[in-house]
């Protein structure tokens, strides 16, 4: 019999933790009361996932089929990934596995594990994930069993076979872990239609209650690289990993601002979050309670919305922004960070506090809206940032038509007010703007 015991192989257990903690893939909002703890051949094995026994393809990465399962499930509920790794190092080959597993199996070895769930009592639900090795668990799941103590927790299991399914694998898990709630109706699916189970595991995840959440999620935190980011969000109903969708950034003004827990939510019923949640077309929207009008807020709204980017299927040709009156002073400055970002940006009853010169030549498109008289800045402001964006595009040769598709300024007079039932506060007053299906229209038209 072969011993693969690990001993000088720091190198190669090093890169298969880097392969176990190289997050891929989009996934949902973290959920840390959530571990998807899985074991495959390919992470075990000393060597990449295309050289090992098996593998499939997940966004263009090889993984060990399992790892590609879990990954779904983590697109789906946001949980930690935990890559359940021991001291053997299983063989490469496909025929030596089969070989040694057997081995294993007929002396209810219990291999060594080295790596280990921090911080357990965080976690309610544990995915498990396994392939079905010689009708049972692979050994190393029974250490993982031996090792933790999952009373009071929900286990949800689920495996790679190639035609066993489960075999009797979930009674196993219950006998193992008696005071757990096992979820019996766990997912399986053959090796060779892992690369086209991601639908599949979304619905079975839904009908579980384990489903991403749609429509209007609200009081999220992202914890930041300069503090927590207070957001809400809204994904359209029937979302989908399979499609990419535009991503709207919406910044409020003054009153909506984050002002500590009773502030909590006071943008989500804001006419500039929900009107592009009404659009025709299905869309992404975020809004962020932000603390300040600075650069420290324009940074966090760069990076709320590349961690929408990175983390949602979002097309990432169209990715917008909005801005109101502060929050109007914010996007400016962000959007002039990372003209490259925005596709387009709607910058309403605000003044312009980026510059002039990286919108221009990103081609970024802007909409400039200021009532006549607004009471708090003055439309000289809208000219100014009108002006001042005109000027730089002309420096760089455009030509008036050219820039009249990325530029536009619209400041109605009080009659245009007045007609829409609003003859004070011109200021608050301009959130009419989100109710003009032409101005929204003309943000979303524009790609990158
Ligand atoms: C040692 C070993 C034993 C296996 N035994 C079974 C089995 O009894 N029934 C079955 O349906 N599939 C069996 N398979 C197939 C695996 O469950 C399947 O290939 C799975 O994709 C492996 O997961 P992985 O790609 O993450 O390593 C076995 C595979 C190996 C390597």
């Amino acid at each position: 019999m072969k011993f693969y015991q690990k001993k000088t192989l720091g190198i190669l257990l090093s890169a298969a933790l880097s392969l176990s903690l190289a997050a891929c893939g989009n996934s949902a909002p973290g959920d840390s009361s959530i571990l998807i703890a899985y074991f495959t051949a390919a992470e075990n094995s000393g060597v990449d996932a295309v050289a090992s026994a098996s593998y499939s393809t997940i966004d263009g990465e090889a993984v060990g089929r399992v790892r590609a399962v879990a990954d779904m499930i983590q697109a789906n509920t946001g949980g930690d990934l935990f890559s359940i790794q021991t001291s053997v190092i299983y063989p490469a080959d496909g025929g030596e596995l089969i070989d040694y597993a057997a081995i294993e199996q007929d002396e209810n070895a219990r291999p060594e594990l080295t790596t280990h769930i921090e911080n357990l009592e965080q976690y309610d639900t544990v995915f498990i994930g396994y392939p079905n090795w010689w009708a049972d668990l692979p050994m190393a799941v029974y250490s993982f069993f031996d090792e933790y103590d999952f009373s009071g927790k929900t286990i949800i299991p689920f495996n790679v076979h190639n035609g066993s399914r489960f075999s009797r694998t979930i009674q196993t898990i219950e006998e193992l872990e008696p005071d757990a709630a096992v979820i019996e109706d766990g997912f399986t699916v053959n090796e060779r239609d892992v690369p086209d189970a991601a639908e599949d595991v979304a619905a079975w995840l839904e009908e579980l209650g384990y489903g991403l959440q749609t429509g209007l999620v609200t009081n999220q935190i992202l914890d930041g690289a300069e503090g927590e980011i207070h957001y809400s969000y809204y994904l359209p109903d029937g979302y989908s990993e399979s499609r990419e969708y535009p991503l709207m950034m919406a910044m409020p003004g003054y009153d909506m601002m984050w002002f500590g827990e009773d502030s909590a939510g006071s943008n989500v019923g804001w006419r500039g979050f929900l009107c592009w949640t009404e659009l025709d077309e299905d869309m992404i929207v975020v809004s962020a309670q932000l603390t300040d009008w600075g650069e420290k807020s324009a940074r966090q709204a760069l990076e709320l919305t590349e961690y929408f980017v990175e983390n949602f299927s979002v097309d990432s040709s169209r990715v917008y922004a909005a801005g109101y009156s502060a929050g109007g002073e914010t996007m400016s400055q962000a959007v002039s960070m990372r003209p490259d970002l925005y596709a387009a940006y709607l910058h309403g009853a605000s003044q312009w506090d980026g510059d002039f010169v990286s919108v221009p030549e990103e081609g970024t498109a802007v909409y400039i809206f200021m009532a006549e008289n607004d009471e708090y800045y003055g439309s000289e402001r809208a000219r100014d940032a009108y002006e001042g964006l005109y000027e730089a595009y002309e420096s760089l040769g455009w030509t008036p038509e050219e820039i009249d598709g990325v530029l536009q300024v619209e400041i109605p007079d009080n009659a245009y007010f007045h007609q829409r039932g609003i003859t004070g506060n011109y200021h608050g007053g301009g959130n009419v703007l989100f109710e003009d299906s032409s101005i929204l229209s003309w943000i979303v038209s524009h790609h990158k």
